[in-house]
């Protein structure tokens, strides 16, 4: 293994980068078996490079009994066999790098798989044995012990607790093949260090770190008390004993020290805390150099409401050495052309919102698809496969609907993501002009707004922090950035007329000097 230097050294190049998040399975097939891999990605780097990113955030390709389709990591410095092997990771990242192209990789700490070795070694040792010192594993509640520990519930629904034979319980804040890891316990720091080393010793150029804000867990696990109104606890909000405890920072402190011993590598957190103040505090300087704000994903289609979003991504930046991290989509969430309306206007509204996310001062994370407009895609209930649907004992169908392969060519499925018709969440009919091919070269296509974004976002205008809003007709958002940009997205019913200035890009037509209903246009002052 020889590591791999990106073939520029750029202090801080991540501050104003475009990343694109790969959801491995989902990107590109490269062996014909209908689920996405390695070589997949490693095929679509020219494909990246026109597109313009700065970097890729490629999802868990360790190997993995797929619960959680990789966030249940068997072996966390080992490649899945269903993505490919180590030499072709370190192939596509030699490639990579030829291009330009900064690679970042999930790391998924807060929990194990059920078959990493040390939790298989925990169930064949005793309670109290320092194997079962790893994880959670507590006696349960009642006179016999067969209620759980405490009251935590799972994010994917039910109790947070599994029991063993031997009667103890495992707390498990997801799925109960997601044993969560005990970060008090020294062993267990130390090995997400040899994981952070082995993967930057090949050369990667940092880390997303999966439920950042979880990995340390109130002494005592104590209950957490529901909400007087409804009964029901706060979801990921403050009381919320799970998540966001004031320790978990120490342990993102001993991350950064080893990121620190490598020259130009970061980490981005996923952090679900809408507290500015306290989402701040993960961007100390010797913390996380990135935590997603996911006030962009969570926003209804409004001025108010896309405003409030930016005010508060930049107040929690403002007193830290962080720039803001957009986002509009990722596997997790409905995408946003769906959640905007879906149709014609929900394409509509993705494009405004595209020109708004990449004309903000700081990163852009772009899903997968984005580029090219995809919706989300109702599937029919026999093929769901995300843990939330058995979970929530088939009331809530999960996110496999935006997880969906990506359509590169052709006109029916599999649309060149695969050799294969058999694609692991099957593609929907009519898909042809969402693919690459049929949008390349049609100056109207949504990839094509996306590769001039991408483009111009590199100039002078988009240089300096802050926004400075200008005013704007009812229902409209304007702003200047430092280096002269103006940006006004038109939520109100009806056009308006465009600001002064020559028109960089527009998400739709401007006609006689007006902004169309939903559109966003670029000027330069
Ligand atoms: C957040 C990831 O984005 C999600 O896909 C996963 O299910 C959970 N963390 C658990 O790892």
């Amino acid at each position: 293994m020889t590591a791999v230097p990106p073939t520029t050294t750029t202090p801080d190049w991540w501050r104003e980068a475009v990343f694109y998040q790969v959801y491995v399975r989902s990107f590109a097939d490269g062996t014909g078996d209908g689920v996405g891999d390695l070589a997949g990605i490693r095929a679509h780097l020219p494909y990246l490079a026109e597109l313009g990113v700065d970097a890729l955030w490629i999802t868990p390709f360790y190997p993995s009994p797929m619960h959680d389709h990789g966030y249940d990591v068997a072996d966390p410095r080992g490649v899945e066999p269903v993505f490919g092997d180590l030499p072709g990771f370190d192939a596509l990242l030699a490639d990579a790098h030829e291009r330009g192209i900064r690679v970042t990789i999930d790391l998924v700490p807060n929990h194990s798989s059920h078959d990493h070795e040390w939790f298989t070694e925990a169930l064949a040792s005793p309670p109290g044995s320092p194997a079962r010192a790893r994880y959670f594993f507590r006696d349960g509640s009642g006179p016999h012990g067969d209620s759980p520990p405490n009251n935590w519930p799972s994010v994917f629904g039910g109790p947070a607790w599994t029991r063993v034979p031997d009667g103890q319980w495992y707390l498990h804040l997801f799925a109960p093949e997601q044993p969560d890891l005990d970060y008090s316990n020294p062993e267990v720091v130390a090995d997400l260090e040899e994981t952070l080393r082995f993967w930057l010793d090949r050369g990667v150029d940092g880390f997303r770190i999966d439920v950042a804000h979880g990995m340390a867990k109130p002494p005592g696990l104590p209950d957490m008390v529901p909400a007087e109104d409804t009964g029901l606890f706060a979801d990921d909000g403050p009381g919320d004993l799970r998540f966001d405890q004031d320790h978990v920072h120490a342990l993102h402190r001993r991350v950064r020290a080893v990121l620190d011993q490598y020259p130009d590598r970061m980490a981005v957190g996923e952090v679900w805390v809408f507290d500015d103040e306290r989402l701040s505090h993960y961007l100390r300087p010797d913390e996380l150099h990135l935590a997603f704000n996911f006030r962009l994903l969570t926003a209804e289609w409004g001025a108010d409401e896309l405003r409030a979003a930016v005010e508060h991504s930049l107040n929690t930046v403002a007193p830290t050495p962080a720039p803001a991290c957009w986002v509009l989509s990722n596997h997790d969430r409905p995408r946003h052309v769906t959640r905007y309306g879906g149709g014609e206007v929900g394409t509509r509204r993705a494009r405004a919102a595209a020109l708004l996310q990449l004309a903000l001062p700081g990163v852009a994370y772009v899903y997968n698809g984005d580029e090219l407009g995809m919706p989300d895609v109702d599937l029919p209930d026999e093929v769901l496969q995300d843990p939330i649907w058995e979970r929530s004992g088939h009331t809530e169908r999960g996110r496999d609907g935006c997880r969906v392969p990506v359509p590169w060519s052709g006109d029916e499925p599999p649309y060149g993501f695969s050799s294969t018709a058999d694609t692991w969440l099957p593609m929907p009919p009519g898909w042809g002009p969402l693919t690459a091919a049929a949008q390349t070269g049609d100056a109207d296509s949504m990839l094509s707004l996306y590769r001039e974004a991408l483009a111009l976002r590199r100039g002078p205008a988009f240089r300096g922090d802050g926004v400075e809003w200008l005013p704007a007709p009812d229902g409209c958002l304007a702003f200047r950035r430092p280096g002269g940009l103006v940006c006004l997205l038109n939520l109100s019913p009806a056009p308006v007329p465009l600001p002064e200035g020559q028109v960089l890009l527009a998400s739709g037509p401007v006609v006689d000097g007006q902004v169309p209903v939903d559109g966003a246009v670029w000027l330069s002052a």
